[in-house]
Formats: structure tokens, C-alpha cells, sequence
């Protein structure tokens, strides 16, 4: 068969590459091939088949995503250092569900977590504790990894108390007052969020200007900032839902306060990360009716909620992040 007959044939096969990079993650590869490996060694380290586990192996080899020696022995690449930053539970056990539903959300136009799950997102997690337990340290991690540069990026000492909503374990808040001395802050979210936020804040040393404030900032928000941040929270919502939230902003914010929204943007088309972005875009939408937005589709958002963009910045952090001010 000629290579352009199997292009597309081997693209419809991706299915594949995804569970097997999950099945990586869930036996944490990365971590066993500190040192080089037989397939033999990783089936007995992890309790698997080892006929099957080659076949694993073997697709992650083909895609470069480990190496082989000479000896039959595996070993890791850069690549297969970044399993830190994909969670078993959300690409193995949620997502890959959710997309076998596809079609019908193509059909219905609705989101296909809560036919799968029989809840939304958040409320599906608000009952899952474990998964909850694990999107919260995929943010912890991630969080680490995408957003220190924004701390450099934009100029936060002018503010006094910044209200983190949807602050997860803190990771930014913590980033920015370690930063700022004087920096006072308050990290709101789920109740799921509050242990290890708090070992956070000791472990940080914050307690005396940190605290952590649990809440639904669907209902209402904390009164008393100069600066409320969305990090990496809005994308999991819809247009209307953030229409919503916005209008819970305007009620519960001081007149003069700030908002200070980070996100991941719609890159152009001719942008090197569109395809993993246009992925992203439809994976959003899967799982909670998110999206990834251009600049001008949060100008129209924010414009109809009262607020307007004073400094927009763009590539602040990993995975296309953007800051803006409005
Ligand atoms: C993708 S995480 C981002 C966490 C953190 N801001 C960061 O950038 O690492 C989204 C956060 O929003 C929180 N969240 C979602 N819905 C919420 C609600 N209705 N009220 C409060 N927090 C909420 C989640 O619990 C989660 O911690």
C-alpha cells in the first residue's frame, strides 16, 4: 500500500496512541525508565501481561515516544518526561468515554460528560472525590509548569488583596506573594480544593496574608479585593455560563477592583500550536460546553457584561496563555 493510502487510515488510529500514552501514565513509565528497562522487567515491576504490554511498548517506540537499545532494553526520551503533565483519570478513564459520544454531541449540540456521567463536570467531581483529588493535582502541576513566567509578566504590586476564584491549591496565588511581600490574597474555590490549599500556605510560609475561602462563584464572590483573577478557570465554561459569572463579578466587586483574566487562547490558523489548540477547543466542549477564545470573542464577552480590556497580554506562560486586565 502506498504511504498517502495509509495516512489517513493511521490518523483514524490515533485512538490507539491515546490509550496507549494512558496506559504509560497509569504505570508510570517515566518514573521506571529512570533506568533502562525490558519489557519484561516493566510487565513484572507493574503486574501486567507481558505479551501485551510489548504491544504497548511497541506503539510508544514506533512514535518515538520511548527508545530502544540494542539489548531490547527501553528508555526514556524528553518526551516521555512530560506523562507528568497528562492525568490517567482524565485521558484514560473520562475523556476517552466522553469521546465515543461525539457524534452525538455533533447531532444534539450538547456536551457529552453528563449524558456519560449523569452529572456536569464540576458536580460530577463534587461526588468523585478521587477524581476530583486528581484534576486538582493536575492543576498543582501544571500550574507549576505554565504559569510562573505570568508572575514576570505583568506589574501585580500595584494591587493589595488579589482574590484567586477558582484558585485550586493556590499554586499561582503562592507564585505572586512570594513575589510581593505585602501582597495580601485570597484563594476561593471548591470545598474538594481546602486541604491542600492550606498545606500550601503553611508550606509557603503565607498564613499571615493568605487564606483560603471556599465558595461557588456561580452564586457569589468575596467582597473585599482590589484584583480578582481567573487562572485557567473560564475556558471550562460556556459563553453563557460566563456571561453569568461575569454579571456575579459586577454585582460583588468593588466598583473600582480589577479583573484580571488568564486563559488559553484561539491561536490563528497558521500558528505552529492551532492543531493541538483546535483539539483543546472541541475537548473543552466535551467535557464541560468550554472553549478556547480569541481576543475579540473576550472583547465581545467582557464589552456586554460592563468590562473592557485595558492591557491584553499575549504567550505569558505554557500552553498558549494569555493575561488580560479589564
Ligand atoms: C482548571 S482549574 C484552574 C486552577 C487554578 N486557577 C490554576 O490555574 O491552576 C479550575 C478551577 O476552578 C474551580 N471551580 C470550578 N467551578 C467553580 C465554582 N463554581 N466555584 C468555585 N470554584 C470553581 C475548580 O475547582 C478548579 O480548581
Amino acid at each position: 500500500m502506498e504511504n498517502n493510502n495509509i495516512d489517513l487510515l493511521q490518523l483514524s488510529l490515533n485512538y490507539i496512541l491515546s490509550q496507549s500514552i494512558f496506559v504509560a501514565a497509569e504505570i508510570k513509565l517515566h518514573k521506571l525508565l529512570m533506568s533502562p528497562k525490558t519489557a519484561i522487567e516493566i510487565a513484572s515491576a507493574t503486574n501486567c501481561n507481558v505479551k501485551v504490554l510489548e504491544r504497548v511498548l511497541n506503539v510508544l517506540f514506533a512514535h518515538k515516544i520511548i527508545a530502544r537499545n540494542e539489548g531490547g532494553q527501553y528508555i526514556a526520551t524528553e518526551c516521555l518526561n512530560q506523562l507528568e503533565l497528562i492525568s490517567p483519570v482524565f485521558i484514560g478513564k473520562t475523556s476517552f468515554n466522553v469521546f465515543s459520544h461525539t457524534l452525538d454531541s455533533v447531532k444534539t449540540g450538547q456536551p457529552a460528560w453528563e449524558a456519560v456521567f449523569g452529572h456536569n463536570f464540576y458536580d460530577t467531581l463534587n461526588q468523585k472525590k478521587d477524581w476530583s483529588a486528581e484534576f486538582n493535582h493536575w492543576n498543582e502541576i501544571t500550574g507549576h509548569a505554565w504559569l510562573t513566567q505570568l508572575v514576570e509578566a505583568y506589574d501585580f504590586s500595584i494591587y493589595k488583596i488579589i482574590v484567586d476564584l477558582g484558585g485550586g491549591h493556590g499554586v499561582f496565588l503562592s507564585f505572586l506573594q512570594k513575589q510581593h511581600p505585602n501582597l495580601k490574597g485570597i484563594i476561593f474555590d471548591r470545598p474538594d480544593c481546602q486541604e491542600q490549599a492550606i498545606k500550601n500556605i503553611e508550606k509557603n510560609n503565607i498564613a499571615n496574608r493568605c487564606s483560603f475561602q471556599s465558595g461557588d462563584f456561580l452564586k457569589s464572590i468575596p467582597q473585599k479585593g482590589d484584583a480578582y483573577c481567573f487562572s485557567r478557570v473560564l475556558l471550562n465554561f460556556s459563553d453563557e455560563m460566563i456571561n453569568h459569572i461575569f454579571q456575579i463579578c459586577q454585582r460583588d466587586m468593588p466598583p473600582t477592583a480589577k479583573l484580571i483574566i488568564i486563559d488559553a487562547l484561539m491561536p490563528p490558523e497558521n500558528h505552529p500550536t492551532f492543531p493541538f489548540a483546535a483539539m483543546n477547543h472541541l475537548h473543552l466542549f466535551m467535557l464541560m460546553g468550554g472553549a478556547r477564545r480569541t481576543k475579540k470573542e473576550w472583547e465581545k464577552l467582557l464589552g456586554q457584561n460592563g468590562f473592557k480590556i485595558n492591557q491584553f497580554l499575549s504567550d505569558v506562560g505554557g500552553f498558549g496563555l494569555f493575561l488580560l486586565e479589564g
